[in-house]
């Protein structure tokens, strides 16, 4: 035992005080910018995650996915880390961005603190200035959401914006009109489970399309017919064999072929009553989520029933939501049970493989949609899906706030401009920090630049004087060669406001929370007791 009478912890708890602790925030923090940094914007590179346990390898430049597969032992890290991943689901992008702008947030309030300005008034003039940010970057928003076309335009835009930093580049505009058809087809609602995508490897990214409806990867029971129209559609989650007699027979001795016999026919008889009553309920098809057996689907058959087995929990809670039907587990009250209903249910075939399709259903489910995804490989496949995700979850918030700014380092550009402003008015060591949000703010179009390989101090020192002097729709033109500055409007580098404000906001919150460590507390895992 330690007989210093001030030591508060146990021997193995190691803290971290004042500057060391600060210092210690910053390093992690920056670290963790600089890492993501290079995949943001169009021209961002993929990073190769491989995992230490299985070696399992994944190429991506999602920020929120780099940051969720790496191991941090830094605390301000961990911070970053977490405050990316409120951002990607609350709004379901921008994690690089929040991650990038923190980090730079964290890089100018480092040089502040080395020229002895105290992490306080470094806050406070964060403060100030975030909010002078903030308020530019509303006045700059537009709502085109009157205008139809308009709208449509915008969401494509923001749609091309959100793909163009991943792996869809290529055949983003493709890409974007998918989305966009997804997206309008849900009439306001956020509610992704109505767009289902499928990945199918084989063929071109490009080969992928949008199917209305919705589509499962089983099979229709044998020497049923393979088209159905005016689909009744009863969706269960039930056992079609009956427990208490496997139990009953598997204990019971038999003794002659004859009980086994008696056995099978009592089974069969159950199995018989259960079809029955399914019957019942006036249906021409019938989708379970547990096996049906040969002997029921030979009588659903018979009825001629469509009938469909062994479809996964997702798969019937789709169903039943785009049908508008419910997952019924007992068939005792036809009449209470709310059956899903479609135009045409029918085989399809996708690649090498025969699915099923569900179209033509009635309000509700005519949000329904399917995105197949062709490609390569299943890595490309599921780079491809969570891009499209992204772009899905962005756009669906947009339906939500329509309101847009621009891209291509435009709204950061306005949003220094604003700040700058502000810092005129603002007098003493204060002045310095707004200052230095605003260069943390210009370091985005920087980047963006150096991503695209292009001369960024050049550029970057151009699109700030034209948007100084007033023509607040400037942008980097990151993927025509040689484009320069141009109309970010008119090019259609579009971005959502929300996340932009998202990114602007969560990123100050997480800046001004690791300026306030001046204690860093690790203690060691817990050591079992020596016996
Ligand atoms: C992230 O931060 C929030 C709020 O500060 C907290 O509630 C949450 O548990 C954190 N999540 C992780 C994964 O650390
Ligand atoms: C955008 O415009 C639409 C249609 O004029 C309006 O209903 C909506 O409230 C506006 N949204 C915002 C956030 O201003």
């Amino acid at each position: 035992m330690s007989n210093n009478p001030t030591q508060i912890f146990a021997d193995d708890v190691q803290e971290e005080k004042g500057e060391n602790a600060r210092l210690s925030a910053f390093v992690g923090a920056i670290a963790v910018g600089d890492l993501v940094k290079s995949t943001l914007g169009p021209k961002g590179m993929d990073k190769i995650l491989q995992s230490a346990s299985t070696g399992e390898i994944m190429v991506t430049n999602d920020g929120a996915t780099i940051l969720k597969s790496i191991a941090l032992d830094n605390a301000a890290a961990k911070v970053l880390v977490n405050i990316s991943k409120v951002q990607d689901d609350e709004v379901g992008d921008g994690t690089t961005s929040v991650t990038v702008l923190a980090a730079e947030l964290l890089r100018e309030a480092e040089k502040l603190v080395n020229q002895k300005i105290h992490p306080q008034t470094i806050i406070e003039g964060y403060r100030l200035a975030a909010s002078a940010a903030l308020q530019a970057l509303e006045k700059s928003a537009v709502n085109n959401s009157k205008n139809k076309d308009e709208f449509r335009k915008d969401l494509s835009a923001i749609a091309r914006t959100t793909l163009s930093s991943k792996v869809l580049a290529q055949d983003r505009t493709q890409f974007a009109d998918l989305a966009c058809d997804a997206v309008l087809r849900l009439g306001g609602t956020t509610d992704l489970n109505h767009i289902q995508i499928i990945k199918k490897p084989g063929g071109k990214l490009s080969d992928s399309y949008l199917d209305e409806g919705f589509i499962l990867d089983k099979r229709i029971g044998v020497n049923q017919p393979k088209k159905l129209k005016n689909a009744k559609i009863l969706v269960a989650n039930t056992a079609m064999d009956t427990d208490k007699v496997k139990i009953f027979g598997a204990r019971m001795k038999v003794d002659s072929t004859g009980k086994l016999a008696e056995l099978e026919k009592s089974e069969k008889e159950k199995m018989r009553q259960k079809v029955e009553r399914i019957k019942n309920h006036g249906i021409n098809c019938f989708i379970n989520r547990q096996l049906i057996y040969n002997w029921p689907e030979q009588l659903f058959t018979e009825a001629g029933i469509m009938s469909i087995e062994h479809a996964d929990f997702d798969g019937i809670e789709r169903l039943a939501l785009v049908t508008g039907g419910e997952i019924a587990s007992t068939f005792d009250h036809p009449d209470t049970v709310k059956l899903g209903h479609c135009d045409v249910i029918e085989e399809v075939i996708i690649g090498e493989d025969t699915l099923i399709k569900f179209s033509g259903m009635g309000e509700g489910g005519g949000k329904a949609c399917t995105i197949v995804l062709r490609g390569a490989t299943e890595q490309l496949l599921d780079e491809a899906e969570r891009s499209l995700h992204d772009a899905l979850a962005v756009l669906s918030q947009v339906v939500k706030e329509p309101r847009v700014t621009l891209g291509g380092g435009c709204a950061e550009m306005v949003m220094a401009k604003a700040v700058d402003s502000l810092a005129q008015k603002i007098p003493g060591k204060k002045r310095i920090a707004v200052d230095a949000f605003s260069t943390a703010l210009r370091q985005l179009p920087t980047i963006l630049a150096d991503n695209a390989g292009l001369d960024s101090s050049a550029l970057v020192s151009e699109l700030r004087s034209e948007v100084y002097r007033g023509m607040s729709t400037s942008g980097l033109d990151l993927l025509t060669p040689g484009g320069g500055i141009t109309d970010m409007r008119e090019l259609g580098v579009v971005e959502s406001y929300k996340l932009k404000k998202a990114v602007v906001s969560s990123a100050a919150e997480a800046a001004e929370l690791l300026l306030r460590v001046d204690n860093i507390i690790r203690a060691a895992p817990r050591r079992r007791e020596r016996m």
